[in-house]
């Protein structure tokens, strides 16, 4: 099979306008890779015109997807308008918590464009090689990186911001420094979604202990330091 009819196969119509419409801007070229795949999104690396290596992260239009996020994005306060639509504004609620993440100064790839179901950002990685996400290279300093973390989730809520889906999973070790990624179940801190918080904390809590440290704060202590009146 050729490339394009291999897109074409995984990739409805949809899709592969909107990946001609950010070609056709130069914001990205041929679709290489794939470095990520899931069942909600397909990562590619790609170069955009002045040959800089971007990431390409793609929400497919999946049914199965679709089922899991109404609840969610009702939290969300944005639950309107027709499968695709909500994919879209799935797909724009990921950027701009990245963007938000990216301009708090946390280690974040930096966000480049969103376009319909379609985010392009700075590739994590070198030549083409992905970092990799901690769960699978955990070549890094434990020691810098735990209060690091904690440090980044107590700035994002000061900021009101959650990521929602915190672990070894969705933070990349990048020249062992760890780079947060995938905001696509970010939420904005309030008391309705503070639950969420506390799963973050309690997940890198968790991880830490398990690599033999003794937990740095309770996230009762950390969810103070954010906010006192939650
Ligand atoms: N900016 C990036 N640079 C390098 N690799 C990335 C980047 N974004 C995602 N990846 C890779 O793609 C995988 C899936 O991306 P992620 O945003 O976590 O999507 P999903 O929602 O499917 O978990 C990640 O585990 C990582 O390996
Ligand atoms: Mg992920």
């Amino acid at each position: 099979m050729t490339k394009s009819k291999v897109f074409s196969h995984v990739f409805d119509e949809e899709t592969l306008k909107n990946v001609n419409k950010l070609q056709g801007d130069g914001y990205i070229g041929n679709l290489l890779g794939p470095i990520g795949t899931g069942k909600e999104s397909y990562v590619f690396y790609s170069e955009n015109f002045k040959g800089r290596v971007v990431a390409v992260k793609i929400h497919r239009h999946n049914i199965d997807t679709f089922k899991a996020i109404p609840s969610y994005i009702r939290l969300r306060g944005k639950n309107t308008g027709g499968f695709i639509k909500k994919i879209n504004d799935w797909t724009r609620f990921e950027y701009n918590f990245l963007s938000k993440a990216f301009n708090i100064g946390i280690n974040v790839p930096e966000p480049i464009r969103c376009y319909e179901n379609i985010i392009v950002m700075e590739f994590i990685g070198a030549e083409g090689r992905p970092a990799q996400p901690a769960i699978k290279d955990s070549d890094f300093d434990s020691n810098e990186w735990y209060p690091q973390i904690i440090d980044y989730i107590i700035k994002m809520g000061r900021n009101n911001l959650i990521h929602g889906d915190l672990s070894p999973y969705n933070i990349l070790n990048y020249n062992g420094k760890p780079f947060i990624i995938d905001f696509s179940q970010g939420l904005k801190l309030s008391s309705l979604t503070k639950s969420f918080l506390v799963r973050d904390i309690d997940n890198i809590n968790k991880w830490f202990l398990s690599l033999g440290y003794k937990k740095i704060k309770e996230s009762q202590e950390i969810i103070r330091d954010i906010d006192e009146n939650l």
